[in-house]
């Protein structure tokens, strides 16, 4: 175990009332798909300068408290003449830098469908070196499929697992673990089943991180939102999907845990703002801060503005600012539609 001070305050930080986090830690094989999208070649220098756009938007620190980099980013620097690194440019602006720390899903043997989180083996020396080069948080995600039987139990235990040993080592080197088990939305399923599928799985993370004496005071968790399939024929509302998600998480997540950060799992970003915005209007006295680690939702609009063209780049960090600030409110509980129409 590290410093429980030190995990607590940058946690705390973290979660900050009125912020959240930026993913940004897209991998190379997502950031070339996201790219794809705008019709622009992933090169280094494309990625740097997509990453340069988010990170130097004017005002940004308001509403952002964190970003999550990958790897590559880590070690980039900025396009100023001085080339500050990322890091140093972000935690100049009060932002703490996080760095994702799984090397990604892959098929878990013997169980068609479903997903185990690779990356543990040496782990504890890789995050001694992101510790020098400016960590302060990392990420983890497991990922959870809805389907038919599935998912299995051993699927569940597995990842819960392999959350528990990743958020003990981050511990052990000062390092805030945000844990994320993600129920995917993909699938025809109805709302119950999501609910009954995100219950079984924070009840084993849990467990899990108990297991492995991981301090829930220094953690984040960064779950999916209690939703219908993203195919199902009758999509639940904003406020059901508020109740659901808080009611599962107020008997699931212990009151120590000082956030739960959202990721947005391909909702429309929209979307995403008003189910946070809903959670903390109906529920303004909750143990934990309930905030947002959004990647899609955050980035869709400016990636949309800017399309590669260093003409678009203010009309794009205009975008990324609108969402953030949007976000921004919905921690409060006081976004409005009338905010969107007047952007
Ligand atoms: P989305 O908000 O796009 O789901 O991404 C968040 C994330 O970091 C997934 O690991």
């Amino acid at each position: 175990m590290g410093n429980r001070t030190v995990l607590e305050e940058t946690a705390q930080h973290m979660v900050a009332p009125g912020k959240g986090i930026l993913a940004a830690d897209e991998s190379s094989g997502t950031i070339k798909k996201r790219f794809d999208g705008i019709g622009l070649e992933s090169t280094e220098a494309n990625r740097r300068a997509y990453r340069h756009l988010l990170f130097t938007t004017p005002e940004i620190e308001s509403f952002i408290s964190g970003v999550i980099l990958y790897d590559e980013t880590l070690r980039q620097k900025a396009l100023d003449v001085a080339e500050t690194p990322f890091s140093v440019l972000l935690a100049n602006k009060g932002i703490l830098p996080g760095i994702k720390v799984d090397t990604g899903a892959k098929p878990l043997a013997g169980f068609p469908g479903e997903l185990i989180t690779e990356g543990l083996d040496g782990l504890r020396k890789r995050l001694a070196e992101y510790r020098e080069l400016g960590a302060r948080f990392a990420k983890w995600r497991a990922v959870i499929t809805i389907g038919q039987r599935i998912p299995s139990a051993a699927c569940i235990d597995t990842n819960a697992h392999a959350l528990a040993r990743y958020a003990a080592l981050c511990q052990e080197a000062d390092i805030v673990p945000i844990v994320e088990p993600e129920v995917l939305m993909d699938g025809a399923h109805d709302i119950d089943v999501c609910d009954t599928v995100t219950e079984n799985t924070l009840k084993r993370v849990f467990f899990a991180l108990h297991e492995h004496r991981v301090y829930l005071e220094g953690i984040v968790l960064k779950p999916s939102m209690v939703l219908s399939g993203s195919t199902c024929p009758v999509e639940a509302g904003v406020e059901e999907v508020a109740k659901r998600t808080i009611n599962n998480f107020l008997r699931n997540v212990p009151a120590a845990v000082p956030g739960i950060a959202f990721l947005s799992g391909g909702q429309s970003s929209e979307r995403a703002t008003a189910h946070l915005n809903a959670m903390n209007a109906l529920f303004p006295h909750l143990p934990w801060q309930v905030s947002f680690s959004y990647g899609r939702a955050l980035q869709e609009a400016p990636l949309a503005a800017w399309r590669g063209d260093p003409a678009h780049t203010t009309s794009a960090q205009k975008a990324f600012h609108h969402r953030a600030l949007c976000n921004g409110a919905a921690r409060n509980g006081k976004y409005t539609e009338a905010m969107e129409r007047a952007a």
